[in-house]
């Protein structure tokens, strides 16, 4: 599910991350193929990031899933260069970040893309509305700007009357709106996010993950989103890329991952979600039978199962699955139950 790199707002192509002094040596060779730890056993390199190719689209929010180790950070830190790559191609908004100079990268860091980091990063010292202004500043604009400019992202991220606070006197929920705030202060094309909400505790996590839904839907940026944690992945994804020694092994839509796991780490990772919240209808529905009445309910075929349940147990006749104007299929009582009784027991789960 390529788009085309032109319109993509992050083109990424066969990127490769080898830490150690032998880096360029071994990509050269066959021992790029080998497994990360017989790697390190052989030549003392780390293969962090292993010929990654995706493309982000405009306003998209893309995840990247995966275990602790799994090339995640390595990954989006060469987006910009953080991590210089040692091959592959990086291209943000048209632009080849490989070939940028050093001047030109720091201007792509500073106006274009900004990252939220898992510890925030604030200056200790300095009160709630200059962090924010922090990015205007390196920027060279005046005071008076960058302030109305940081008093407008605050209290878009909710945090009016704290401009004068220190970041040490807010809670860490309320320090990261800050971190947020600053990302956003500087009206960046993307915005990276490395596991920004994982110190934070559920319930907080929670009200930034709906931050975060709520800022995309009004500011509309392309956004990239490091997790662990499948229910923020699945929450906030538009499409996921699972993590694997350094590979992609699985990108696609949250219904793709949970409905059709491309291995055992996919299935490992989805295996405790209940696939009637993420599956929609178009997933189970089937081609009407002969004879079978097709004067029922019509549902659009992205209707999420759970919420198609109580039509389809009001009515004696199958669903009617359409998209726009066109019947993609139909779906009756026995078909759900039939799923619904499954999912338990389903396919991704093996029995104990
Ligand atoms: N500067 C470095 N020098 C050498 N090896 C590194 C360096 N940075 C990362 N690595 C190695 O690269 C691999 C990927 O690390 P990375 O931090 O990208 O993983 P991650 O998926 O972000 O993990 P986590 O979930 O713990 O943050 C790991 O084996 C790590 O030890
Ligand atoms: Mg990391």
């Amino acid at each position: 599910m390529r788009v085309s790199p032109d319109s993509a707002a992050i083109g990424v192509e066969g990127l490769w991350k080898i830490f150690g002094p032998k880096a360029a040596k071994v990509l050269a060779c066959d021992d790029r193929f080998l497994e990360p730890a017989a790697l390190r056993e052989k030549t003392g390199c780390t293969a962090a990031v292993r010929d990654v190719s995706f493309d982000v689209r405009p306003g998209e929010v893309f995840v990247v899933m995966g275990l602790s180790g799994s090339g995640k950070s390595t990954l989006v830190r060469c987006l910009t260069r953080l991590v210089e790559p040692t091959a592959g191609r990086v291209v943000i908004g048209g632009e080849d970040v490989g070939a940028a100079t050093p001047a030109r990268l720091r201007e792509l860091r500073r106006h274009h893309v900004s990252m939220v980091f898992q510890h925030f990063g604030l200056l200790p010292h300095r009160r709630v509305i200059d962090n924010v202004a922090y990015g205007l500043e390196v920027q060279g604009r005046p005071r008076a700007e960058r302030h109305a400019r940081a008093a407008e992202i605050l209290s878009l991220v909710g945090l009016d009357g704290h401009a004068d606070a220190f970041p040490d006197q807010l809670s860490g929920g309320m320090q990261q709106r800050v971190g947020l705030a600053r990302a956003l202060a500087v009206d960046p094309q993307v915005m990276l996010f490395d596991e920004p909400f994982s110190a934070l505790d559920p319930l907080i996590r929670r009200d930034m993950q709906a931050e975060v839904i709520r800022l995309h839907r009004e500011v509309g940026k392309t956004m990239v989103f490091i997790t662990h944690d499948l229910s923020e992945a699945l929450k906030l994804g538009e499409r996921i890329a699972i993590m694997r020694a350094g590979s992609i092994v699985q990108l696609g839509t949250p219904e793709e991952l949970v409905g059709a796991p491309a291995d055992d780490y996919v299935a490992d990772f989805v295996r405790d979600v209940p696939r009637s919240h993420v599956l929609s209808l178009r997933w189970i529905s089937r081609p009407p039978e002969p004879g079978e009445p097709l004067d029922g309910p019509e549902l659009p075929a992205s209707t999420v199962i759970k919420d198609a349940i109580a039509a389809a147990s009001e009515s004696s006749r199958p669903i009617r699955v359409v998209d726009g104007d066109e019947l993609v299929g139909v779906v009756d009582r026995v078909d759900l139950l039939t799923f619904l009784s499954g999912q338990d027991t389903g396919d991704t789960v093996t029995a104990a």
